[in-house]
C-alpha cells in the first residue's frame, strides 16, 4: 500500500472515532428534548456544538483528501518532493500560527519571538498580538510595490495602509515593531538566530520566496519555525520554492495554505 493511502485510512479511522462523541450528543440532545420540553433549550444547544463538530470534522477531511490528490500530482511533476506531512491544525492562517505558538508555549517557550515577513493590515499581527500577552512582534513591510511608480494610486495606498498599522501598532509599543524595510534591507539590520517564530508572506514569485525562505532561515534560533504562507494551487511561486528548497525534507502543512519546518532539526 502506497503512503498516501495508508495516511488517508488513517485519517479516516481518526475521523470515526472524532465522529462518535456527538454521535453520542445527539442521542443526549434528543432524549432531553421528548422527556422534558423545558429542556429544549439546552437539547438544542447540544445539537448546535454537535453538528459543529461534524462540520469541522468533515471540512478537515475533505481538506487533507484535496491535498494529498494535489501533491502526488504535483510530486510527479517536480523531480522530487519534500516529505509532507498534514498537520491536524485545523482553521484559517490566524488560528494555525496561534496553534504553532500554543504548541511552543507548552514546549517550555514562556516569551515568543516572532517576526512577519509582509504584514499588510496586520491581520494575523494583531491577532497573535491579542492572543499571547508576553510575544515580542517584528513587523517587516516594504509598503511600496516598485512594479508601480512612487506616488501612483497603488502606492498612495500602501502609504495609508501603513499608517494605519503603523498607529495601531502603537498600542503594542512596549512588544512591538513595525519595520518600514523591504526583505532585503531587513536582513541587513536583523541578528541571526533570535526569533521563535519567523512567517514569510510577502512578495509571492517564486524568486522572492525561495530568496526569503533561504534568507531568513538564518534569523530563527535552533529547533524554532520557519513558517510561510499561500501553498496552495493558485499560488505557484511559493510552492515552487518549498518543493525546490526542501526536497526529501520535511515540511509540515497546516490548513489555509500555511507551510512549516523546524529549523536546524528538520534540515539535518
Ligand atoms: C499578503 S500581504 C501580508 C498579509 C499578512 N501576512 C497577514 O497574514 O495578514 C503581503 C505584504 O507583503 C509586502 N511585501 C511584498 N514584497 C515585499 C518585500 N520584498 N519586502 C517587504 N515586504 C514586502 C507587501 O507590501 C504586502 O503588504
Amino acid at each position: 500500500m502506497d503512503g498516501s493511502r495508508s495516511t488517508l485510512i488513517q485519517h479516516l479511522w481518526r475521523l470515526r472515532s472524532d465522529l462518535s462523541r456527538p454521535q453520542q450528543d445527539i442521542s443526549v440532545a434528543a432524549q432531553l428534548a421528548s422527556r422534558d420540553a423545558s429542556l429544549f433549550g439546552s437539547a438544542a444547544e447540544i445539537l448546535l456544538h454537535a453538528v459543529g463538530l461534524v462540520a469541522q470534522r468533515l471540512h478537515f477531511l475533505t481538506w487533507q483528501i484535496e491535498m494529498q490528490a494535489w501533491l502526488q500530482k504535483s510530486s510527479a511533476e517536480y523531480d522530487g518532493s519534500p516529505n509532507f506531512n498534514l498537520d491536524t491544525a485545523y482553521g484559517t492562517r490566524r488560528e494555525v500560527v496561534e496553534l504553532l505558538l500554543r504548541r511552543m508555549e507548552r514546549s517550555g517557550v514562556e516569551r515568543p519571538a516572532v517576526l512577519e515577513l509582509g504584514v499588510y493590515e496586520g491581520e494575523l499581527a494583531f491577532h497573535l498580538l491579542r492572543a499571547f500577552p508576553n510575544m515580542s512582534y517584528v513587523g517587516v513591510d516594504a509598503y511600496f510595490n516598485d512594479e508601480f511608480a512612487p506616488g501612483s494610486p497603488q502606492n498612495q495606498l500602501f502609504e495609508l495602509v501603513h499608517q494605519h498599522v503603523a498607529k495601531r501598532m502603537e498600542d503594542y509599543q512596549d512588544r512591538a515593531i513595525l519595520l518600514k524595510l523591504s526583505s532585503e534591507e531587513a536582513l541587513k539590520i536583523v541578528p541571526k538566530g533570535a526569533f521563535d517564530l519567523i512567517f514569510i508572506d510577502a512578495d509571492h514569485r517564486y524568486q522572492h520566496v525561495k530568496h526569503d525562505l533561504e534568507h531568513w532561515s538564518e534569523k530563527v534560533r535552533p529547533q524554532g519555525i520557519l513558517a510561510g504562507h499561500d501553498f496552495s494551487p493558485e499560488w505557484p511561486g511559493p510552492v515552487q520554492a518549498v518543493f525546490e528548497l526542501r526536497k526529501s525534507k520535511p515540511v509540515n502543512l497546516g490548513m489555509s495554505s500555511v507551510f512549516y519546518w523546524y529549523v536546524g532539526v528538520d534540515d539535518d
